[in-house]
């Protein structure tokens, strides 16, 4: 039976805890606490405190502490209904009776536990009977083997007619409860009842106590609409209370500190393989809020996974949001975004463990999350767009509920945009010598050495760098042509993070370019580093190189897909942003950047 929050409140305020406490320990006052030696551990002076105030009870020795049922639990090792009970009838409060409904209700729970572990097993054998080889063959192709299949209770539910419901009836579960344990779709317009799920790999879901509750089944086609179903809402099951692998995940996050949202089942399964055991993912839809309080109660900063395409960017956006209003001391998200059509699945087959641990180390707190959503990619040089920026800022911290947090998130936005705009009125960076991390200024700063990013502090998109830096582009806003050049150096980044390789083939071209936008100067720096430094410029290495380097945040910038040439693509998009600034290109810079050039090591390669 539960007993719903306010009740219990009730019976906790109405409890007197120090005399409570009192009968087993013996208590002296310190102001409007009291003190005793530690009940659970042995101590000589005292280290164990109980509030009234605070209704808590709490040893600095052991560590133990907790509520007035908490402290029955423990000291007379009763369960949490009789504790409740037991303090109930001490205070004079009175429970709601435990009604024959309720009986028949807890009774019917227990016994669709049953039926779905039942179903469960027999999804596990059949993956691993004859008629299981095209599944079996499914998940080895997508790097899963037995052991992975019995460590996930991997199964597949056959195409036959009704198979689950003629092997469960042979167990003698009724037809109703196979239904209710979302097993089987009821008979309707003709047609028996049949089977919810066949021929799919099945994925079980278990409840905060690792009970199987309900499936998630992918289609082994490719193809298929829909790719996966899962189990509708049940008794025992409700998908946005509930998160994948949740129980094994609480306690190795409250080990590793933290705790992994992403978006699939198969990401799951591939972070655990890969050593992130404290990983969950919700299940089939947008997280929701009480999917983050269940987060909260394992890791205080758990951090989600995201797609680094627009998608992942709009579903980080989403979560942002939800979180905003629950906020409170300490707690808060943290977020990782994977290279531009990648999921954590596909990125640690790909990259490897040790690429997924960067990047989940370079993950953004939430509020710079906000702040970058806000700003990346905008052009702010007008003082409309100023306020338009602030007023966004604004509504931001106006949702966040805890006066303090809000107060803080306020006080930091406002240093921001300060820091942003401040830097207008200097001059305007015409000739690349002045943001951190230009490359003209890297290369000169160290003669004959090794350009690897030593250049620093190295600006986030949507730090105050990068806002300053497309604000100091007010002169070309004022031409007209911001636009269009955003879009065309957008689509340069696009092709360089798909094709690293142009900046081996067309080094020279990529260096001299003028470019407004920070992040692409630092993917550009980057690659011509990695080109003169004798790297291959192959994708995926490259990809991993950027993540490792914490700069998956470029990745994310200039996710895009593959274009047909990529090389004669990048010679157009350069010609267009010549055209574009022509008329600043002096050849005075053009002639030092091909001389810094040249004294490259290595140099010769990026022809
Ligand atoms: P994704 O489409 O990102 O797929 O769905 P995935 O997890 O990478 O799947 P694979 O790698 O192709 O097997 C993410 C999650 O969204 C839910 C599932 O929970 C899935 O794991 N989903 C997706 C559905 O419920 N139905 C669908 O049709 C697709
Ligand atoms: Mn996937």
């Amino acid at each position: 039976m539960r007993y719903g929050e306010g009740l219990l409140e009730e019976i906790r305020r109405r409890t007197d805890l120090v005399a409570l406490v009192g009968r087993r320990v013996k208590l002296v006052r310190k102001g409007r606490v009291m003190w005793g030696c530690c009940p659970f551990h042995q101590e000589k002076s005292p280290s164990f405190k109980v509030e009234n105030e605070r209704r808590l009870y709490k040893c600095f020795g052991c560590g133990k502490g907790g509520d007035a049922f908490k402290w029955l639990i423990e000291t007379e090792g009763l369960s949490f209904p009789e504790s409740v009970e037991k303090l109930a009838a001490e205070v004079g409060v009175e429970l709601p009776k435990w009604s024959p409904e309720d009986e028949a209700r807890e009774q019917k729970r227990k016994s669709l536990y049953d039926i779905v572990e039942l179903a469960a097993k027999f999804y596990e054998e059949q993956l691993f009977d004859a008629g299981g080889r095209e599944a079996r063959d499914y998940l080895k192709g997508r790097g899963l083997d037995g052991a992975a299949a019995k460590q996930f209770r991997l199964g597949y539910s056959p195409s036959g007619n009704g198979a689950l419901i003629k092997h469960l009836t042979e167990h003698n579960v009724t037809q109703d409860d196979i239904i209710a344990a979302g097993l089987a779709r009821p008979a309707e317009d003709g047609r028996p009842m049949r089977d919810f799920f066949y021929n799919r790999v099945m994925f079980p879901i278990g409840d905060g106590r690792g009970r199987i509750v309900a499936f998630g089944a992918r289609a082994l086609e490719a193809d298929a609409k829909p790719k996966y179903i899962n189990t509708g809402e049940t008794a025992l099951f409700s998908k946005g209370t509930q998160l994948y692998n949740f129980a094994t995940a609480r306690a190795a996050a409250i080990k590793a500190g933290t705790v992994i949202v992403a978006e699939g089942y198969m990401d799951v399964i591939a972070l655990v393989r890969a050593g992130f055991a404290h990983s969950v993912a919700p299940l089939g839809t947008a997280l929701t809020e009480d999917q983050l309080h269940l987060l909260w109660r394992t890791a205080p900063e758990p951090i989600l996974a995201f797609d680094g395409d627009a998608a992942g960017l709009k579903a980080a956006h989403r979560a942002a949001h939800l979180a905003l209003p629950h906020l409170k001391a300490g707690y808060s998200l943290r977020f990782a975004f994977l290279p531009g059509g990648e999921d954590p699945d596909s990125f640690i087959a790909g990259s490897g463990p040790g690429a997924m641990t960067v990047l989940l180390e370079a993950a953004l707190p939430l509020s710079q999350l906000l702040w970058r959503t806000e700003t990346e990619g905008k052009d702010l040089s007008t003082p409309e767009r100023r306020a338009g920026l602030e007023h966004n800022l604004k509504e931001i911290v106006d949702r966040i509920t805890d006066s303090k947090i809000a107060d803080y998130y306020r006080r930091g936005f406002e240093q921001l945009v300060f820091e942003s705009f401040k830097r207008r009125s200097a001059p305007a960076d015409r000739d690349g010598t002045r943001y951190p991390g230009r490359s003209s200024t890297a290369r000169t700063s160290k003669p004959g050495g090794k350009f690897r990013g030593d250049f620093k502090p190295r600006p986030l998109p949507g730090s105050p760098e990068a806002v300053s830096a497309s604000v100091q582009s007010s002169a070309l806003v004022r031409s007209g042509q911001a636009g269009a050049r955003h879009a065309k150096e957008m689509e340069l980044g696009r092709l360089l993070v798909e094709s690293p390789e142009i900046a081996l083939a067309q080094g020279e071209s990529l260096a001299v370019l003028d470019l407004t936008d920070p992040s692409l100067d630092r993917l550009r720096h980057e690659l011509l580093n990695l080109a003169a430094s004798g790297s291959s410029l192959e994708k995926a290495g490259v990809q991993t190189h950027f993540t490792r380097k914490g700069m998956a945040d470029l990745l994310v910038r200039f996710a895009g897909s593959a274009v047909e040439d990529p090389q004669a693509s990048f010679q157009r998009a350069v010609a267009d942003l010549r055209e574009l600034t022509g008329h600043q290109t002096d050849a005075r810079r053009l002639l030092e950047r091909r001389k810094a050039l040249s004294q490259r090591p290595g140099d010769g390669r990026g022809q």
